[in-house]
């Protein structure tokens, strides 16, 4: 594709469609109040424009389609299951491979094991399931970002990197044996879709040899954050996206991935190690929580599919659609005077609603706000990442506030043309223009985890 090229294009063309429904504002209003304001409870057919997540959402290629007519259903050394470890086994150089049915089920079965309490483990952000799975094991888990990166709009190449000087310090302060794994997350999804650089990673090993610590990459952006090296990173310029991926998953002892992401698939998730007497015990756990080894939580369709898209995934023009179209929406809602995180990442824009409704306070959910008149506008979901999400209570019962109010805009991967995207642009128009008018929201049900998921609200007038 020339870089020249003025619009962006898709670099595919539409074979099948899935017809979408036009509502009226009104009757958005009802299924939102009806739905407690949590656009999680909202049904799918009353969407117009789905930016909840970009995790199972996308759209497989003709070629995924007719590799799940051949999937080899066998119970055991199934083809499809061989086509997927071979790809699988070339993508990341490690020698065990287990395929499982999304990525926290890798996630349980790795920190399972590696887990436990008294154990720490330390990452540049871990996403909440990986959370959730550390803690679960009565273990800690220790985000250390870049300080700089918290700044959401200064501009920088790779706020998705670890701090090493942290690290060591941290590493110090627990003992080294206390460790259990550093996780880099890749690209960094909670801090906004963040680039890793591979200098980053490459001083990640080192720590991790000095040590003697695992490494985890958590990959399941891996192609998007190679992209990201291939056009930011000195020296890589001239490398093809697949092996900067290649390059990266060596320096690992462990990948876990969703392959929900760049697995173009809509279900999907492998964990791969190098070690042997640890894929054992791994391979034990994904026996009596997944399924067999040639299988683990997934029909063999399914891996002929994930095999397909793992290769289609590094396609160069599709990555380089990919990317921009991302940054086509955050560019342009820049333009207009909507603060976004800054630069863009790769599978979503994130808004900074604390400062888009800066006269709604923290305890009345601007993100949430924003998320319910994104949808109410334009029928456009979106989910909130702020204090609805993360916020916690005192012993006043007085809300302590996460530390952004954002609303993610993430983007389905071969899903939407760009007229879908200039459409959101459009309904953005009318948020701006009657912004101070804005109101938000209490919530009036929460359950005591996850609160996001199932919460109600009502308008505050
Ligand atoms: N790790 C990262 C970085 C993720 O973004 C996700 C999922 C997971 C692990 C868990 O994978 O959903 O297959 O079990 N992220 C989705 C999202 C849910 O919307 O960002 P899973």
């Amino acid at each position: 594709m020339s870089e020249k090229m003025r619009t962006l294009t898709e670099p595919f063309k539409i074979k099948v469609v899935e017809p979408l429904r036009v509502t009226t504002e009104e009757y958005r209003k009802k299924v939102l109040q009806e739905a407690g304001y949590n656009t999680f409870l909202l049904h799918s057919k009353d969407v117009f424009i789905d930016l909840l997540t970009d995790s199972g959402t996308g759209a497989m290629s003709d070629k995924q389609w007719a590799g799940i007519m051949v999937g080899d259903e066998s119970y055991a050394g199934a083809k499809s299951w061989e086509n997927l470890d071979a790809v699988v086994k070339e993508l990341t150089g490690m020698p065990y491979v287990l395929p499982t049915h999304q990525g926290r089920a890798a996630e349980r079965i790795l920190y399972g094991i590696l887990g436990g309490k008294g154990k720490v483990f330390i990452s540049n952000t871990h996403f909440d399931t990986t959370r959730a799975n550390i803690e679960f094991t009565g273990a800690t888990a220790i985000d250390i970002i870049n300080e700089e990166a918290e700044d959401t709009e200064v501009d920088l190449p790779f706020k998705g990197n670890i701090d090493i000087e942290k690290l060591e310090e941290l590493i110090a302060q627990y003992g080294k044996e206390n460790v259990a794994a550093i996780i880099i997350t890749v690209t960094n999804n909670s801090s906004g879709g963040q680039p890793v650089s591979m200098a980053n990673v490459e001083a990640l090993r080192k720590v991790c040899n000095t040590h003697q610590i695992p490494m985890v990459i958590d990959g399941c952006r891996i192609a998007e954050n190679a992209y990201f090296i291939k056009h930011r990173e000195k020296g890589f310029e001239n490398k093809t996206c697949q092996d900067i991926a290649k390059q990266m998953l060596r320096l690992g002892d462990a990948f876990v991935m969703s392959a929900k992401k760049d697995g173009m698939v809509n279900m999907g998730g492998l964990l791969t190690v190098k070690d042997e007497e640890l894929s054992v015990k791994c391979k034990n756990l994904l026996i009596i929580s997944e399924g067999f080894t040639t299988y683990g939580g997934l029909a063999g369709r399914d891996m002929e599919a994930l095999a397909i898209g793992l290769t289609e995934v590094f396609d160069e023009d599709y990555l380089h659609y990919r990317i921009r179209s991302t940054a086509y929406l955050g560019e342009k809602l820049r333009a207009k005077g909507v603060p976004v995180v800054w630069p863009i990442g790769g599978h979503a824009v994130y808004i900074d609603a604390k400062k888009l409704y800066s006269h709604i306070p923290l305890h009345e959910y601007p993100g949430q706000a924003l998320v319910c008149d994104l949808y109410i506008k334009g029928g456009i979901r979106t989910a909130e990442i702020g204090s609805l999400m993360f916020g916690k209570y005192d012993e006043q019962g007085k809300l302590i506030p996460a530390t952004n109010e954002l609303v993610r805009l993430a983007i389905p991967r071969r899903v939407y043309t760009q007229s879908h995207i200039d459409y959101v642009l459009d309904i953005f128009d009318d948020i701006l223009e009657l912004k101070n008018q804005k109101r938000g929201y209490r919530i009036t049900y929460e359950p005591p985890f996850l609160r996001h998921f199932t919460a109600r609200l009502e308008k505050i007038d």
